[in-house]
């Protein structure tokens, strides 16, 4: 009798063990994927730490993500897109329930993604494109239209200039090569001040989206170029280390070369409230919501939007001055 007892013990004890690692488990041997607790796992691949919007972007996602109580895998590809595409392998493997990523550049994305689709993964891209012909390829794309993003700036400028004849010259700062939003800003930007030949851009080089390097940039340009009328820079960031060579050169931002900028982060809404920048295109990195809502409906296997846009404004600097007290990134 003892002895049933002992071993009726042993094998509650045993079965417990075994639910107890079932808890920790990532998916099922079927591949449905999911948390072994019901949670969304979602694996995000983002593409670095390069800039403020990217810095708000992250946070948004990984606030919304707690919030909504999911399980999320982000990676930091460091700007690079071997390491996205190792992510998204990775992703893969461990069964994630859904994958979202902001590619680093448009293409080169094609083998990544059909690999996701063979096992049955949803994919959503977040605030940049791909090139991919396949549109199966993904559920979604969220982010904002880079092209109207130029276009705003540049037919600010236009504005600015309506009516005069003398030639004005214009430096671009681009951001990442080969990166959407740097591929439709320059476009939209190119489309817009096609409407006044005055307007010229003279130089045209990449700043990489990042502080630093708008700043190494800006200060070849100012050597090499005698006159400069406007600065239009793909991001804030760029933007502000711009403004850092423009004062070391002994010229005043915002009034000796007037300055057009894209994001509209704390730091350029700062900039542009004390006349150092003179308009900002918004581009919203608040994707996180959004982002968590989307993953839910594609893991349900509901249809959604191909595309869905982000809704942004523009600032000029009483708007930004406005605007700054209540601006949360
Ligand atoms: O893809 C969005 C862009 O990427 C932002 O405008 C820029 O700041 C960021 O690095």
């Amino acid at each position: 009798m003892v002895r049933v007892k002992m071993m009726a013990a042993a094998l509650t004890g045993l079965l417990a063990v075994s639910a107890l690692a079932g808890c920790g488990d990532k998916g099922d041997d079927t591949g449905s994927g999911g948390g072994g607790d019901g949670k969304l796992v979602l694996g995000f691949s983002q593409v670095g730490a390069e800039s403020g919007w990217r810095t708000a972007n992250t946070k948004s996602i990984q606030d919304a993500a707690t919030a909504a109580g999911y399980e999320l895998k982000f990676s930091d590809a460091q700007g690079k897109q071997e390491k996205q595409i190792e992510a998204i392998r990775s992703f893969i493997t461990q069964k994630v329930d859904v994958i979202a990523f902001s590619p680093v550049v448009t293409s080169g994305w094609d083998a990544v993604l059909k690999e996701a689709k063979d096992a049955d993964i949803p994919v959503i891209l977040t605030d940049r494109a791909v090139d991919s012909q396949d549109k199966t390829l993904y559920k979604t794309f969220l982010g904002s239209d880079f092209v109207k993003e130029g276009k705003e700036a540049g037919n600010w400028l236009v504005k600015q200039y309506e009516g005069k004849t003398d030639p004005v010259n214009v430096v671009e700062l681009q951001g990442t090569v080969g990166a959407a939003p740097a591929i439709d800003r320059q476009k939209g930007f190119a489309e817009a001040i096609a409407t006044n030949p005055n307007i010229k851009i003279v130089k045209s080089q990449s700043g990489n989206f990042t502080r630093a390097e708008g700043k190494t940039v800006m200060e070849g340009i100012l050597q090499s170029t005698p006159k400069i009328d406007v600065l239009y820079a793909h991001n804030d960031d760029m933007g502000l280390g711009a403004i850092e060579a423009i004062e070391a050169a002994g010229k005043k931002p915002g009034t000796d070369i007037k300055i057009i900028t894209v994001d509209a982060v704390k730091d350029g809404m700062t900039a542009l409230s004390e006349g150092k920048i003179n308009f900002i295109v918004e581009c919203s990195p608040l994707l996180g919501p959004q982002l968590m809502d989307l993953a839910k409906k594609v893991k349900a296997g509901d249809t959604v939007d191909q595309r869905i846009l982000t809704v942004e404004t523009t600032f000029t600097q009483e708007q930004a001055k406005a605007a700054l007290p209540d601006r949360k990134y």
